[in-house]
C-alpha cells in the first residue's frame, strides 16, 4: 500500500478504501468503545482524525501510544461524523513505529515562543512553527518563480570571499585549519593561515560578484545565505540570513525602486492565494490585523520620499525618540518605523541618502554630497530592502575608494567591470526573515529561521 500525504486526502473529492498515512501524534482521546487519534503528518497544518474501534486487534497496543510517538495507519477515508473536519480515517491497522516517552517536551498546551526557541529542533512539529516553515519553503520557491518569469538570471554567488561589500566590517573570518592538531592545551592553534594564505571571509552580500553578472547577462539575482557579525540582540538582526539580491544592467534608481516595489507585491499576493491555510493561523493567534495589513500594503503605491524630507518629518514630529535623529544621521528603527507605520501608514521608499553613511558602491548623485540610495522601509519592520544604482564612472569610483581608504588593488576586477563596457546599473536586497516577518507578524526573527544565529545560539 502507497503512503498518502494528509494534505491529499483532507482535498479529497470522494471516500477511499484502503489508505495509508505515518505520521506522529497530536493528541488521543479515549471513549467509550473507541479511540480518537490526531495525527499530523507536517504536509499541511490539519490534522487527521483516526478514529480506532476497540475489535481492532491492536486496540489493546493503542491504549500505550503517546503525544510526540509516530504511527503508521491504514485503514478506509470515510465522512467524519464529528465536527471540524470534513474526513476521517476508519482504522483497519496500526503500526506503531516509535513510541515517545512521557518526557517529549511538546505536550498538548501552549508553549512560549522563548521556550520553543531552546528546542529549536522540535518546534517545527508545532503548528505554528510548522506553518512558518511551511510558508518559508513556498515563498523560496515564489522567489526564484518571481524572477524566473521575467527573465532574470540566477546567479550562485560565492560564500567565501576576500571582499567586503558593506565596508562595515562586520565580518566573519575564514580559516584554514591545517594539521598537525594541537595535543595539549598549552599548544595553540595557528589561525594565522587564512584562506590558503589569503584573507578571507564570509560574505556579507553577494552584491559585488552579482554586478558582474548582470554586466554580462542583463538581469540576474542571487539568492542565498549572507553572514553578519553583529554581536547584537535585536529583534531583526542574526548573524546568519538569507538576502535576495537581484542586479540589473541599463537600469536605474526608479526602475530599481519599482522592481522592489513590485516584488514585495507579489510575493505578500503570492502567500495570501497560495498558504491560506497556514496564513489563517498567524492572523487568528499572532495579528488579528495581518490580512488587512497585507492587503493594505498590496494596494498601496508606497510613498517616495528623499531622506533629508524623511529627516524633516522626524524632526517635527513630536515624538522623543531613543536616538535623536538629525541630519546626516542613519535612520534607526524607531525612526523607521515612525515613518512607515504611523506617519505614511503605508511603505515608504527613502531616497538620496547622505553619501558619507552609505557604501563606495554607490552612485554620485550632481549635489555631490548625497548618493542613488533607496531603502523601502516597511509597517512594523522597518528596513526590508536597501539597494542603490551603482556608481559605473571609473574615474568617479576610483575618487570614492581613495577617499574612503579602500586598497584599489584588491578591487581590481571590480573595477575591470568600470574599465570595460561599463554601464548604469542597479540593484538591491531584500531581507528573506524580514520578509517573512512581516507576512506572518512574527515580531521575533529568531522565529522564522529554522535554527537562528545569534549570539549564544549555535547548539543545534
Ligand atoms: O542594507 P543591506 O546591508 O544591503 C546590502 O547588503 C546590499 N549589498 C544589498 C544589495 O544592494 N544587493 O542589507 C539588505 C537587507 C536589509 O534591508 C535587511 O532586510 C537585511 O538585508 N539584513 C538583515 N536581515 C537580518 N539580519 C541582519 N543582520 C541583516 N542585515 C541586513
Ligand atoms: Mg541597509
Amino acid at each position: 500500500m502507497k503512503r498518502i500525504k494528509i494534505l491529499q486526502l483532507i482535498n479529497s473529492e470522494k471516500v477511499l478504501d484502503d489508505v495509508l498515512i505515518k505520521g506522529w501524534i497530536r493528541t488521543k482521546r479515549d471513549s467509550k468503545n473507541f479511540s480518537f487519534i490526531e495525527i499530523n503528518d507536517g504536509s499541511c497544518l490539519k490534522n487527521m482524525q483516526v478514529v480506532v474501534d476497540e475489535n481492532l486487534p491492536s486496540y489493546a497496543d493503542l491504549k500505550k501510544v503517546t503525544t510526540g510517538s509516530a504511527i503508521a495507519v491504514s485503514g478506509d477515508l470515510v465522512p467524519s461524523k464529528g465536527s471540524g473536519q470534513k474526513w476521517e480515517v476508519l482504522a483497519k491497522s496500526i503500526e506503531i513505529i516509535s513510541l515517545a516517552p512521557d518526557t517529549y517536551p511538546l505536550q498538548k498546551k501552549r508553549h512560549s515562543d522563548e521556550f520553543l526557541r531552546s528546542i529549536a529542533h522540535l518546534r517545527p512539529r508545532t503548528n505554528k512553527y510548522g506553518s512558518i516553515f511551511r510558508i518559508r519553503s513556498e515563498l523560496s520557491w515564489a522567489v526564484h518563480n518571481y524572477f524566473r518569469e521575467r527573465g532574470f538570471r540566477y546567479i550562485h554567488t560565492p560564500i567565501i570571499t576576500g571582499s567586503d561589500c558593506e565596508g562595515a566590517g562586520e565580518l566573519f573570518r575564514v580559516t584554514t585549519l591545517t594539521p598537525p592538531f594541537p595535543t595539549t592545551p598549552d599548544e595553540k592553534i595557528d589561525f594565522s593561515t587564512d584562506f590558503f594564505g589569503a584573507e578571507s571571509n564570509l560574505t556579507v552580500s553577494g552584491q559585488l560578484s552579482a554586478e558582474m553578472f548582470a554586466l554580462s547577462l542583463g538581469d540576474v539575482y542571487t539568492f542565498g545565505p549572507t553572514f553578519r557579525a553583529e554581536n547584537s540582540n535585536t529583534s531583526r538582526h542574526v548573524a546568519e540570513f538569507w538576502m535576495i539580491e537581484p542586479e540589473m544592467a541599463f537600469c536605474d534608481l526608479i526602475e530599481n525602486m519599482d522592481l522592489g516595489e513590485d516584488l514585495i507585491k507579489f510575493l505578500i499576493t503570492f502567500v495570501l492565494d497560495n498558504c491560506s491555510q497556514d496564513i489563517d493561523l498567524f492572523a487568528r493567534f499572532v495579528d488579528k490585523q495581518l490580512i488587512s495589513t497585507l492587503k493594505n500594503i498590496v494596494s498601496s503605491e508606497f510613498e517616495r520620499i528623499p531622506y533629508k524630507k524623511a529627516v524633516d518629518i522626524l524632526l517635527r514630529s513630536n515624538k522623543s525618540f531613543t536616538y535623536p535623529i538629525s541630519h546626516g544621521l542613519d535612520l534607526q528603527s524607531e525612526h523607521e518605523r515612525y515613518l512607515a507605520e504611523q506617519f505614511f501608514k503605508k511603505p515608504i521608499v527613502i531616497y538620496d541618502y547622505p553619501k558619507t553613511i552609505k557604501p563606495f558602491y554607490m552612485r554620485m548623485n550632481e549635489d555631490d554630497e548625497t548618493v542613488a540610495a533607496m531603502d523601502i522601509l516597511v509597517p512594523r519592520i522597518g528596513e526590508l530592502i536597501g539597494g542603490s544604482q551603482r556608481e559605473e564612472r571609473l574615474d568617479v569610483l576610483e575618487n570614492r575608494m581613495d577617499l574612503l581608504g579602500l586598497p584599489k588593488e584588491s578591487y581590481w576586477w571590480y573595477l575591470d567591470s568600470r574599465r570595460y563596457g561599463s554601464a548604469p546599473h542597479s540593484g538591491f536586497g531584500m531581507g528573506f526573515e524580514r520578509l517573512l516577518m512581516l507576512i506572518t507578524g512574527v515580531t521575533n526573527i529568531r522565529d522564522v529561521v529554522p535554527f537562528p544565529r545569534t549570539p549564544g545560539n549555535i547548539d543545534f
